[in-house]
């Protein structure tokens, strides 16, 4: 143990609490140019459909009614920029991250495809928002809630700057459900992904840690517990690809 206080995993590393933030935080540094790449790699580009499965979720109104999201750990905007696409006129999307190369990735992207007006990139902490109570209609988070040292903060926050009635929805690896699927993920999770994430960034070690980080983050009956526990109702969870991600959802009403 280095010092007193709490402490919390870095994937499978057991570090002061206080420190986990800034070795994410070097994590997302290291990958932000080859993010959006990996993903694809990692995932055989099933991430898109997953975070198709999001936007339909979010259900952004087709018509010109203004509709407020707020992604947070959006990173480079793959979820913003899905978002605005699927909605209508006034669908306005906030990007907060701690990570100003992840962002900064985004907005490039936010400007090549025009979609500047809609998106706007913010630096912040999911665990102490820059925003006001009751400001969004919704509130999203793909793959970031694990990467977050103090997850029940960033929940309270959540449902701190959403509007009653708004809706939380939260993507993240969950934990496989099908006998047989499990061993050949795990074979892939630990001898492909470092490889091919060291191939593409140079950084094995960032990759080491995404895959040990999604083994440790809680099985998703406890995660919705969290969830019910930060005030959400009408908390639920769907498994996607055989429990390799898990879709939840929960309510402030
Ligand atoms: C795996 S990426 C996900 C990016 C994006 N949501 C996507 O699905 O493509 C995780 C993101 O979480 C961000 N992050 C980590 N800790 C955070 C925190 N405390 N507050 C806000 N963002 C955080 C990282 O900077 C990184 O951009």
């Amino acid at each position: 143990m280095a010092r007193g206080g709490r402490q919390t995993h870095f994937g499978y590393e057991t570090v002061p609490l206080e420190d986990k933030q800034g070795l994410v935080d070097n994590v997302f540094h290291s990958v932000a140019r080859r993010y959006d790449l990996m993903n694809d790699l990692m995932s055989g580009g099933l991430h898109r459909a997953w975070k198709g499965a999001l936007v339909t979720a979010v259900n952004p109104p087709r018509s010109g009614r203004g509709f407020a999201l707020l992604d947070l750990a959006g990173g480079t905007g793959d979820v913003a920029f899905r978002v605005v696409e699927a909605g209508g006129a006034g669908t306005r999307v906030t990007v907060c991250d701690i990570n100003p190369d992840m962002l900064e990735v985004g907005r490039e992207r936010a400007a090549e495809r025009g979609l500047d007006g809609s998106v706007s990139f913010e630096e912040g902490n999911a665990e102490e928002l820059p925003y006001p109570d009751r400001s969004f209609d919704c509130v999203t988070i793909a793959f970031g809630i694990r990467n977050v040292p103090r997850i029940e903060r960033a929940l309270a926050e959540a449902y701190r700057v959403l509007k009653l009635g708004g809706r939380f929805l939260c993507l993240e690896f969950s934990s496989i459900d099908i006998p047989g699927l499990d061993a050949l993920y795990e074979l892939y999770s630990f001898q492909v992904i470092p490889r091919v994430g060291e191939a593409v960034t140079g950084d094995r070690e960032a990759y080491q840690y995404l895959v040990e980080s999604i083994r440790k983050f809680p099985k998703p009956k406890a995660f919705a517990q969290m969830i019910e526990a930060s005030g959400f109702r009408r908390v639920s969870f769907t498994p996607m690809t055989g429990g390799v991600v898990a879709l939840h959802s929960g309510w402030r009403l």
